[in-house]
């Protein structure tokens, strides 16, 4: 037992309590959480980019049929909602009040009544096929165009010194969603985590404007560690955050460079590169870039690989293809509605690699909503078939006889085994299971008092430990207002993450979320400080660490 402050022992929770704990009780037709039941967090996007196949070629003809083709086969169904419209829309004409200029030629009107040049017209298209709209820019002057890729040099299609002119722009228009660059920022050596936090402050402004939230979207490729400032950066209520450069550039069939192929080894640097599971939780994620499944250069055993990473990563699915010629196996990748389930699965942590077995051959595990449950892949990163063991200990399960094993790509439950499971992995491929065992103990904390005096509000938890070195933790809580609230986290002496706790509901009513934190002290030695930015009658009361 571990003495919190001196104060309140800690208890260690049963695993009994916990099922007990995910009841919710319905009283006077409200529902009421108790403190150990999860609330559901906003999930990754899923979607589709013009960038990888379109490049700056793209306009109404391209996103409309991409539109279409996403409604036709299935994909709308299985998830995927966001039709972004990536560099190239503009070519960096404002007019004299400095609004965008738009080309009627690229953009014409699309119904009766509407205007070239509009581009609230293919919002209306994608709208109108259940689907939400994305746009572009750079955070500054000038946006990645100066470096073209396909055609003609364009310079100053970049937002700065007009966020919030843009961005109301965009908003008015009826764009959901924007992805921000940093070409122009780059090269202006600007400080990313200011002017990602003067755009995040923007879109906030337009929303108290025009009712409008965009979802914010940052890419500024990792190189200043986004996942250290990215996560609520500027208020943002749930955001994403690119971790490194383009998996590939764009492959336009008929166009320069047509013959480029994505790779295996540069989709796996993406992945490997997007591992911050400190910072991936209640709603913010990092983004390891656009997928390539469907793509030329990977097969299609490699193309699940790929789904079963950007998965287990809870990466945002954001496809790059053409999806008007996707192959019925690249399509059938895309929509596995139980890879989808792993990747948008409600308590929106990052799997993480859980053990090493021996050069290459790795298990990665991803906590799911349901106690007990993970997403387990079996990876083998080697020139040569191996076989690799994954123990329930490894995934912070108990050994059960009655753990179950599912093959999420063949379908198929696997049978029940009592304490590991080991598969036959071919070479520079991976298995993607889903366990259901019986749920590991948790170790309860009180909270203790503040330090800092007069910031009454601030939670500290000491003498904490955990069985692994990124350790889950559960973190109950009251939140009685309609919009989350937002606390600071630091570990340790760590960098501080932002944490966005969701409403319970009501004054009375708890809940908990969920995070991974890095427990860099050994033994019972470490803190965790809470600090909320708001209060409103938001109180965190415990946590329970793995
Ligand atoms: C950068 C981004 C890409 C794409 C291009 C557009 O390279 O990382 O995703 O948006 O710019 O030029």
């Amino acid at each position: 037992m571990f003495k919190v402050d001196g104060s309140k022992s800690s208890q260690v929770i049963l695993v009994a309590l916990i099922a007990f704990a995910m009841m919710v009780v319905h009283l006077g037709g409200a529902t009421q959480a108790n403190a150990q039941t999860a609330i559901a967090v906003p999930p990754p996007p899923m979607g589709w980019s013009s960038w990888n196949s379109f490049s700056n070629t793209v306009d109404a003809k391209i996103t409309m049929a991409q539109a279409d083709a996403m409604v036709a086969n299935g994909m709308a169904k299985a998830g995927y909602q966001y039709v972004n419209i990536d560099e190239g829309w503009w070519l960096g004409q404002r007019d004299a009040d400095g609004n965008i200029v738009v080309d009627g030629k690229a953009w014409p009107a699309l119904a009766p009544g509407e205007r070239a040049g509009d581009m609230a017209n293919i919002v209306r298209y994608i709208h109108s096929k259940g689907l939400k709209a994305g746009i572009y820019t750079d955070a500054g002057m000038d946006g990645c165009s100066m470096y073209p890729d396909l055609g003609p040099v364009y310079q100053h299609v970049g937002s700065e010194g007009h966020y919030e002119q843009d961005f109301l722009q965009f908003a008015k228009w009826g764009f959901d969603y924007v992805k921000v660059d940093w070409c122009g920022g780059d090269k202006e050596k600007l400080d990313p985590a200011v002017q990602y936090a003067e755009i995040a402050r923007a879109i906030d402004r337009v929303q108290a404007k025009t009712g409008h939230r965009l979802y914010f979207s940052i890419c500024e490729w990792g190189n200043n560690s986004p996942w250290t400032w990215a996560p609520n950066i500027g208020g943002a209520p749930s955001d994403i955050w690119r971790t490194s450069g383009d998996i590939v550039p764009p492959i336009v069939p008929h166009q320069k460079h047509s013959g480029r192929l994505a790779s295996f080894t540069g989709m796996l640097a993406n992945f490997d590169q997007g591992v911050h599971p400190e910072a991936e939780h209640t709603g913010f994620y990092n983004d390891p870039d656009m997928m390539v499944v469907g793509m030329p250069g990977l097969t299609e055993a490699q193309n699940r690989v790929h789904m079963s990473l950007w998965a287990i990563s809870a990466a945002p699915l954001i496809v790059g293809a053409d999806l008007t010629t996707l192959s019925p196996a690249a399509l059938a990748t895309l929509t596995n509605p139980e890879a989808i389930a792993i990747d948008q699965d409600s308590l929106g942590l990052q799997g993480v690699k859980v053990a090493t077995r021996g050069d290459g051959l790795e298990v990665w595990s991803k906590a799911l909503a349901s106690p007990g449950e993970r997403a387990v892949l079996l990876l083998n990163r080697t020139g040569d078939p191996a076989s690799i063991t994954v123990h329930w200990g490894d995934l912070g399960l108990q050994d059960a006889l009655t753990t179950s094993v599912r093959d999420v790509w063949a379908r198929k439950e696997l049978g029940k085994f009592e304490s590991s499971y080991s598969a036959h992995v071919q070479s520079n491929d991976a298995v993607l299971l889903i366990v259901r065992g019986r749920e590991g103990k948790l170790t309860e904390y009180a909270a203790g008092a503040s330090e800092r005096g007069s910031t009454v509000q601030e939670v500290l938890f000491r003498n904490v430990s955990s069985r692994v070195r990124i350790g889950r933790v559960r973190i109950a809580y009251r939140n009685p207002d309609h919009t989350p609230r937002i606390a600071e986290l630091r570990v340790n002496g760590q960098i501080p993450t932002r944490i966005a706790f969701p409403p319970t509901g009501s004054a009375q009513a708890s809940g908990a979320v969920w995070i991974q934190a890095i427990f860099d002290r050994e033994g019972a030695k470490n803190v965790l400080d809470v600090s909320p930015i708001s209060d409103s009658g938001f109180r965190i009361q415990s946590i329970a660490v793995e």
